[in-house]
């Protein structure tokens, strides 16, 4: 998407050039998991070069949370676990009408042996990582081929070594890998530009049931301080379509 330039103000007062659209608007995406960790940061990366934002949120205290991270974004709340009330909390709801961006980041991981595994356990991961992710990609389509923007999909380089205790996690992203192929597929004949299930390779260790770090942070680099996550997330060059 090329861009022209624009002044504008960021949340810290200063002044800062907005990357627009080559219709002029400002650019537009839609994030989960911009509550902590890689989703957050990609948010603030681009809240702070003057994006529009729009943001899922599990619950309206965490509805809040983004809120103040993030004043001026839309936030749908809706629980990634709950794919099928999600479907009808975004029938009703009001949605973007273009995106530059539809970045699916949002993710939960548990650890237990397939002897072990839980309906419950199998069915928080699968319904986040993978049904959740397809619905939401399905309710934001039309938006994705206005904007003829892209779907970027956070993925896990651990479905490449399938390591024991991660089943559930690992289902979940071959799945989410899968979905992109096929949507790839499907809408290159509507001008949506390469979906893609990105690897994302591990920057600190998971925690269990979550992969927050203690602190919500917002850093835009990873626990050695190098390589800024979004681009961790996605190479330079697709960043730079974004
Ligand atoms: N960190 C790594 O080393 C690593 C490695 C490989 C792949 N990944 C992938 O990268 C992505 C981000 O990982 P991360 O470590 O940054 O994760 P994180 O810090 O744990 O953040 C996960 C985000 O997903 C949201 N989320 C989880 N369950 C949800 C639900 N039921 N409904 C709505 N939102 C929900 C969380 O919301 P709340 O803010 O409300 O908790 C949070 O914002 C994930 O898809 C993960 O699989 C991460």
């Amino acid at each position: 998407m090329s861009a022209s330039g624009g002044a504008g103000q960021q949340p810290s007062g200063a002044t800062v050039t907005v990357a627009r659209r080559a219709d002029g608007r400002r650019r537009r995406h839609f994030i989960t998991g911009a509550g902590s960790g890689i989703g957050a940061a990609v948010a603030a990366t681009l809240y702070d070069r003057g994006d529009q934002l729009w943001l899922l949120a599990r619950s309206d205290k965490r509805a809040d949370d983004l809120a103040q991270n993030f004043p001026d974004a839309r936030v749908i709340v809706g629980d990634l676990a709950n794919p099928t009330q999600l479907e009808l909390i975004l029938a009703s709801a009001p949605l973007p009408g273009f995106l530059d961006s539809l970045l699916l980041i949002a993710g939960v991981i548990g650890f237990s042996r397939v002897v072990e595994l839980s309906a419950g356990q199998l069915g928080e991961q699968v319904n986040v990582n993978l049904v959740a992710p397809m619905v939401l990609t399905r309710a934001l389509l039309p938006a994705v081929r206005a904007g003829r923007g892209l779907v970027l999909i956070a993925n896990s380089t651990a479905i490449l070594s399938a390591g024991g205790g991660r089943s559930a996690y690992v289902a979940s992203k071959s799945g989410i890998r899968g979905f992109a192929d096929v949507l790839r597929a499907e809408e290159s004949s509507h001008g949506v530009p390469s979906p893609r299930s990105f690897p994302v390779v591990p920057t600190r260790p998971c925690r269990k049931r979550s992969m927050s770090t203690k602190t919500r942070s917002t850093t835009p680099h990873n626990s050695c301080g190098q390589t800024p996550w979004l681009n961790r997330f996605c190479t330079y060059s697709t960043y730079q379509r974004i």
